[in-house]
């Protein structure tokens, strides 16, 4: 069964609460918090004051995916302000491993994304310790860009990789995910889709949210 985490990059901030609950709702079951520095993406969104704001009122696992440049310098206030999953971007970090224990230390799950040219080996000696891995299928920095079907065979390549050390972890797919291609992703090997254009900018997104369940084989 895959889980949906709605992206509130495509949400209407003037009413993020109400729209973080309807979602919560319609059944997602995690809420994907996308975060940029204009640096290591050309787009600055939110940092961690949205995050503590939006804590009190959802139960959802708030999985904030770090595009920033030196991450490891905001592990804990994303921590403090209520991260259950933190993902750092493997491009980011010279030493992977201990950024992976940082977050760990924080008592926050640790993901690691990785951009659609970065090859999956780069995650074969932290994969023991990860609860998440993201993979991109589009370039980040925005939401609504096109998904790129060159990362289906990726996907596949991490979901063996991950079965054959029996992971647990999430395997998790951002970009460009909608009804037309959750099945194919799902497919692939995942478990966790990201969709932020696909929920927030349909009529109506709980109905978007099951739709995309059931675009995935539910
Ligand atoms: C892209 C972000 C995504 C984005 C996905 O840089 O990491 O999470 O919100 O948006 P859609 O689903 O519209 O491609
Ligand atoms: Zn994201």
């Amino acid at each position: 069964m895959v889980k949906i985490a709605p992206s509130i990059l495509s949400a209407d901030f003037a009413i993020l609460g109400e729209q973080v609950s309807k979602v919560e709702q319609a059944g997602a079951e995690l809420l994907h918090i996308d975060v940029m520095d204009g640096h290591f993406v050309p787009n600055i969104t939110i940092g961690p004051l949205v995050v503590e704001a939006l804590r009190p009122v959802s139960q959802l696992i708030f999985d904030v995916h770090l595009m920033i440049e030196n991450p490891d310098l905001y592990i804990k206030q994303f921590a403090r302000a209520g991260a259950d999953i933190i993902t750092v971007h493997a491009e980011t970090c010279p030493h992977l491993h201990r950024t992976v224990q940082a977050i760990k230390e924080t008592g926050v799950k640790a993901g690691v994304a990785l951009n659609p040219s970065t090859p999956p080996d780069i995650l074969e000696y932290v994969l023991g310790q990860l609860d998440l891995v993201l993979v991109m299928t589009v370039n980040p920095g925005f939401g609504g860009q096109k998904f790129i079907r060159e990362m289906l065979p990726k996907i596949s390549k991490i979901k063996a990789m991950l079965d054959r050390i029996q992971s647990t972890a999430l395997l998790e797919v951002d970009g460009g995910v909608n009804v037309n291609t959750a099945g194919e992703v799902a497919a692939a090997g995942a478990d966790t889709l990201v969709a932020g254009s696909a929920i927030f900018g349909a009529e109506d997104p709980a109905v978007a949210v099951q739709k995309i369940k059931e675009a995935a084989g539910e």
